[in-house]
């Protein structure tokens, strides 16, 4: 089954609030809080690559719907906790303003948390539906494993660790390779392996999209930052220039924009020809490499 980018993020975008649990109407406005930020739009990118990866597995996509909303829940928690005043200060995102701003900081902070916690809960329940097959149940297991460990301190929360704390005075091309793998390159690595997982995928096509994830991961968050420097609020939905502002560590501000764009080339020759072997039928991902390398917003 071959599908296109907006074809699954067609069917992420009508399922993405089906999994929130029934809420206490005294604490509405967390539910508010929690769906504003969800239904400002966004590219859908982590949830469209799991359901793409698992389709790519062998597997049908409604297995993996409850993970996809949940790599986009714990996404969404990101962005919110990222914009606060204490992170990055951001007034703007997916083109209208940030959580704090409108529901306040408190209620923005509740909601992050609120957004990883159902995260969880939606995997979880989603496993019990499988005791009676062990194998399924494995891979389900795989897949919310991968995902919980890709938002935590050895993924999202690391890379965002060392972001905060290195600002330009401050700056190495290590700790730029840090930084861009675990806060941004973990949330899009997971949701291609966990996808790959609940399919029950060998291993070798594993570590081939371990791989090719890795490197998009990685050039995502370059073209972030050159992005950050080159494009508009209108287009790309945030405030620009803000790295600079705050001297934040990136690979543009220490090593200059000409190599930025040289190493997200090098870095997207490296993700396609990691599926070399799987010829056409890895299209899906090969092309989705090359469109985020020449992405606008
Ligand atoms: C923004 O992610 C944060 C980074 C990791 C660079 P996206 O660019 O995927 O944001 P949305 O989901 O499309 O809003
Ligand atoms: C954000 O990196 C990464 C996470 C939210 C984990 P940035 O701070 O560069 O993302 P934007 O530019 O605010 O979207
Ligand atoms: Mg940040
Ligand atoms: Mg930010
Ligand atoms: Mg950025």
């Amino acid at each position: 089954m071959t599908r296109t980018y907006d074809e699954y993020k067609g069917i992420i975008e009508e399922h993405l609030l089906d999994y929130f649990p029934t809420m206490d109407s005294r604490v509405d406005i967390l539910r508010k809080a929690m769906a504003y930020s969800l239904e400002a739009g966004g590219k859908r990118l982590r949830p469209v690559l799991l359901l793409a990866a698992c389709e790519f597995g062998g597997c049908d996509y409604r297995e993996a719907l409850p993970y996809a909303a949940a790599i986009e829940y714990v996404h969404t928690y990101s962005l919110i906790h990222d914009d606060l005043p204490a992170m990055d200060n951001d007034n703007l995102r997916r083109g209208i303003p940030t959580n704090h701003i409108v529901f306040g900081e408190d209620m923005a902070i509740l909601a992050g948390d609120a957004l990883l916690n159902t995260a969880m809960e939606v995997m979880m329940r989603n496993l019990t539906l499988h005791f009676d097959n062990h194998e399924k149940l494995m891979n389900c297991v795989r897949a919310a494993l991968t995902i919980a460990k890709a938002a935590g301190v050895t993924g999202m929360i690391a890379g965002q660790v060392a972001d905060v704390k290195n600002i330009s005075d401050n700056v190495d091309s290590d700790i730029v390779d840090f930084i861009d793998s675990n806060k941004t390159g973990a949330l899009i690595k997971a949701p291609v392996i966990a996808g790959l997982r609940i399919a029950g995928v060998k291993k070798e096509m594993i570590l081939d999209f371990d791989i090719y994830a890795e490197n998009i991961g990685k050039a995502f968050q370059i073209s972030d930052d050159i992005l950050d420097i080159t494009s508009n609020p209108e287009t790309l939905g945030k405030s620009i220039g803000k790295d600079q502002e705050e001297g934040k560590c990136n690979y543009a501000a220490v090593n200059g924009m000409d190599a930025a764009k040289k190493e997200l080339n090098i870095l997207t020759e490296n993700a396609i020809a990691a599926l070399e072997k799987y010829g056409e039928k890895a299209e899906f991902f090969t092309d989705l490499a090359e469109k985020l390398k020449e992405r606008d917003h």
